[in-house]
């Protein structure tokens, strides 16, 4: 088994996924690598997560015989990033649904308070039959990933999965406590937030490992 299972938590004990976050934990690994590395792990976590994608039966033509065989049914899938870091993950679960529609939800956390503070919602119309993934690096207070999930079912979202690379055990807690609905996926959940809110070991600020800023 690659991943430890309970309740509607999913926590990677995948090889590859443990061996490529430590990778990102490195201060010494640049963007660009940074940046590959958050779509390998996005791609690996997804194949599980995905592992519910509605099929439907469709006609095809093999060099034998014709025959029904099952595909991934169309318009079921939608990606919603959170800005800016969430947005590193997409390409990784693109690579698996390129069909997927994209929507984009825009959070910053408050530097003294640690609040999120919304600047942008633009989700996929209608939402309401689709699986939503949220993808977002890091769950620390789990501040964000609480008010995003809040945003996407006011506009209609019920099937929701959330994915990070790395978790806080107080963001875990308080995101299951108040979406108990919600399908978490965690990369490895580390030890405890700092007084700044920041993730121990963690990696450091996500956003800004990914895009080269400061
Ligand atoms: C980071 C991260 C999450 C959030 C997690 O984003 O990408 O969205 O912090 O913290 P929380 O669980 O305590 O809410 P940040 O606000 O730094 O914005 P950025 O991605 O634009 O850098
Ligand atoms: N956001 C980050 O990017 N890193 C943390 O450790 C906490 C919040």
């Amino acid at each position: 088994m690659d991943f430890y299972h309970e309740d509607n938590i999913t926590i990677f004990t995948h090889p590859l996924i443990q061996h490529k976050i430590s990778m990102l934990r490195d201060k010494n690994t640049g963007t660009n690598e940074f940046r590959k590395l958050v779509e390998e792990i996005a791609m690996l976590e997804g194949f599980e997560a995905l592992s519910d994608l509605p099929l439907e039966d469709v006609e095809v033509e093999t060099p034998i015989e014709t025959c029904m065989t099952p595909m991934v049914a169309r318009r079921k899938l939608a990606i919603v990033p959170i800005l800016r870091a969430g947005l590193g993950m997409v390409s990784g679960v693109l690579a698996l649904v390129p069909t997927a529609k994209v929507g984009h939800i825009g959070l910053y956390r408050d530097e003294e308070t640690h609040e999120p503070h919304e600047y942008y919602c633009k989700l996929p119309n209608p939402i309401e039959e689709r699986t939503i993934v949220v993808t977002d690096p890091m769950l620390a207070t789990g501040g964000s990933a609480v008010d995003a999930i809040t945003m996407i079912k006011n506009h209609g979202g019920r099937k929701i999965k959330f994915m990070c690379i790395i978790a806080a055990p107080e963001g875990l807690e308080r995101l299951r406590t108040e979406h108990p609905d919600v399908q978490i996926y965690v990369g490895h959940l580390d030890r405890q937030l700092n007084e700044d809110a920041y993730i121990c070991p963690g990696l450091g600020d996500a956003g800004d490992r990914i895009f080269g800023t400061k």
